[in-house]
């Protein structure tokens, strides 16, 4: 028998803005929070978030339903395992700036048809043609939350013992350098950001206590030079800022810049080699309609297409691994020898 057809999953896609919503309410009334520290029941609930009874069993009702949240066995109510970890105010893993990062675009996103019509050119840089140190230093708050872990993640996948520097392209908070130099002993590094970013990533780097052996350099990786002297090049969350044209351009000249037998690392939201999902890359890349005048020329990119800008460049033992299934891969490559 042909399986019934019906509008169940269209219907739950054209309101999941409501969703979000939800979440977005659930972090400025610090719910996750309230939670941990035992406001175990909607009364409680209502009472540490300053809202009536009614409005706190809505909002449980549907953090439940998400699986935002949990009903333990006594019927208490707990944090799902990654509100928990992430969720919790004043936890080092708090990652609420993260999760909030694109709130203030919401009002774009529903302007979405209007910007898709538009046939003004893009701009190259997007969102970062125009940065001041503060809006740097607001935006690295949010990707400092969530690019430390991921820093310690490629710490524990890519083994540097025995690289001696680290070029760090559009390092940002300087998470990934940070971390390296933090878990790999003789390894310095250098972030490489435009120059109002920079200044923020000196802070983090101060912050960290790793000024001696973390170095910034102030350019812009698609129409500056890079720096020499380096055996490693890492390249994080920037991918779908550009398009194709610009990182065949960057990796090319990283390639140009690495010494004999040093290796790159792509990581990046990263579209399956047939070009179908997963949706959160896809997403990535349409967000770049929202930003700079008509947005940027930035698009989501394909395995296929990351494994090629390596091999073209000269990379060998070019591969593409994943990072974070379902969100981010790593494509990774070695400059030859000789
Ligand atoms: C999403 S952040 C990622 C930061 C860091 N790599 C991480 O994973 O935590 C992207 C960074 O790329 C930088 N960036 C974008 N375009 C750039 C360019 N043309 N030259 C240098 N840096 C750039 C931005 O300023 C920003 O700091």
């Amino acid at each position: 028998m042909e399986a019934r057809v019906d509008t169940t999953r269209l219907q739950r896609l054209a309101r999941s803005y409501a969703e979000t919503a939800v979440f977005y309410a659930a972090i400025d009334l610090e719910l996750f929070t309230h939670v941990s520290r035992g406001a175990g029941s909607i009364a409680a609930l209502a009472q540490a978030m300053g809202t009536t009874e009614l409005n706190a069993e809505r909002l449980v009702t549907v953090t439940l339903a998400l699986g935002l949240l949990e009903l333990a066995d006594d019927g208490s109510l707990r944090n799902a395992a990654d509100c928990e970890k992430f969720m919790v105010k004043d936890s080092p893993r708090y990652a609420g700036a993260w999760m909030t990062f694109t709130r203030a675009e919401v009002p774009d996103w529903f302007n979405l048809t209007e910007r898709l019509t538009d046939q003004t050119p893009p701009t190259e840089l997007g969102m970062y043609a125009d940065l001041t140190v503060e809006r740097a230093r607001k935006y690295h708050r949010a990707t400092a939350s969530i690019g430390m872990g991921a820093a310690r993640r490629f710490c524990r996948h890519v083994d540097l013992r025995g690289r001696r520097r680290m070029l760090d392209l559009g390092g940002g908070s300087g998470a990934y350098s940070i971390t390296a130099v933090q878990t790999f002993d003789g390894l310095e590094a250098i972030v490489l950001d435009l120059p109002p970013v920079v200044v923020v990533s000196q802070e983090y780097i101060d912050d960290n206590g790793v000024a001696d052996r973390v170095t910034t350099h102030g350019a812009d990786f698609i129409n500056d030079p890079l720096p020499t002297g380096c055996d490693v090049a890492v390249m994080a969350s920037n991918l779908p800022i550009y398009s194709a044209e610009n990182i065949a351009k960057v990796v090319q000249k990283t390639f140009e810049v690495l010494e004999p037998g040093g290796e790159m690392h792509l990581i990046g939201e990263t579209l399956n080699a047939n070009g179908v999902g997963p949706v959160d890359a896809a997403l990535w890349g349409m967000a770049e309609v929202n930003y700079g005048d008509n947005g940027s020329g930035g698009r989501a990119h394909t395995v296929t297409e990351c494994i090629g800008y390596f091999e073209a460049a000269g990379f060998v033992e070019v591969e593409n691994v994943d990072f974070v299934a379902g969100t981010l891969t790593r494509t990774t490559g070695r400059k030859p020898l000789g």
